[in-house]
């Protein structure tokens, strides 16, 4: 387990973190990383969601986003402004070459593909124009700030969406729960949040470099949303098949969860 003392907080990511090797490593086929389904999984999870109607309308922020779409896919049919962020600056203006459509840039048409097909043949050119039009910035955030976005302040959300950042942005149990308070503050009440992350993980590697993880529970992740008065709507776990063997993290299993925030 990681001590507290040595966990990578965002200024490691600022100052380490390869952008490109970790969407290239995570992110390059939808069946996911060294034969783990996690991608699969999670682009169904969001497709059920965001198909089911329910969820929808003027603003969406996704929280810790780095370099990587895949969790707005979806979602960009339903909502007319999508704003972006996460801590480190190399992360954010990969995210913008792609938007920019810069010569390069990483290739998402896979996993737009993917998603078109779970979606009764979503057109993926359509898809990938759409989503370009909708997230309309990318902005610096700190999940560790009652504020996370300041010194600007943003516009109450329809829903706010974060995947695996928390629990590598909170050192420890408390500091996650602050941290799941901030980042949902920008949430109108009856908003709602998409949370994934991973369970029983301590560690990840990108590109030969280690960064910590905080090892969570379901409990832990359930209980600190029902602190913050959330009404959880679905909790879905993805477990690790132990047969196989991970060279680049140590998670037990990943959650996908939907949660109201209360009126
Ligand atoms: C494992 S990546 C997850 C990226 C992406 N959301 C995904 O699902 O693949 C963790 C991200 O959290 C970001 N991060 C770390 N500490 C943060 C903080 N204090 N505030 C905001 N983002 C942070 C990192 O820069 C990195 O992009």
């Amino acid at each position: 387990m990681e001590s507290v003392q040595n966990f990578t907080e965002a200024e490691f990511y600022e100052a380490t973190f390869d952008s490109r090797a970790y969407i290239d490593t995570f992110y390059s086929h939808p069946g996911g990383h060294e034969g783990e389904n996690y991608l699969l999984f999670v682009l169904q999870q969001l497709s059920g969601t965001f198909c089911s109607g329910k969820y929808k309308g003027q603003r969406l922020v996704e929280v810790g986003s780095a370099a990587s779409i895949h969790c707005v896919i979806s979602a960009c049919a339903h909502f007319d402004q999508i704003i972006m962020s996460d801590f480190a600056e190399s992360n954010r203006q990969e995210l913008s070459r792609w938007l920019r459509k810069e010569p390069g840039c990483f290739d998402w048409g896979p996993v737009i593909r993917q998603v078109g097909q779970m979606e009764s043949g979503r057109n993926p050119v359509q898809v990938e124009d759409l989503l370009r039009a909708r997230v309309k910035s990318v902005v610096k955030c700190d999940v560790r700030l009652e504020n996370p976005f300041h010194p600007s302040t943003l516009e109450p959300a329809d829903c706010v969406i974060t995947s695996l950042c928390l629990e590598a942005a909170c050192k420890d149990l408390p500091s996650y729960r602050a941290s799941l308070g901030n980042v949902t503050s920008v949430l109108r009440p009856g908003g709602a949040l998409v949370i994934t992350g991973a369970l029983g993980e301590t560690f990840y590697i990108v590109a030969g470099q280690r960064f910590s993880c905080l090892h969570l529970t379901s409990d832990d992740v359930k209980k600190a949303l029902e602190d913050l008065q959330f009404s959880i709507v679905e909790f879905n776990i993805l477990k690790w098949d132990s047969e196989q063997v991970n060279h680049v993290s140590d998670f037990d299993a990943m959650f996908y969860c939907v949660a109201v925030k209360s009126i």
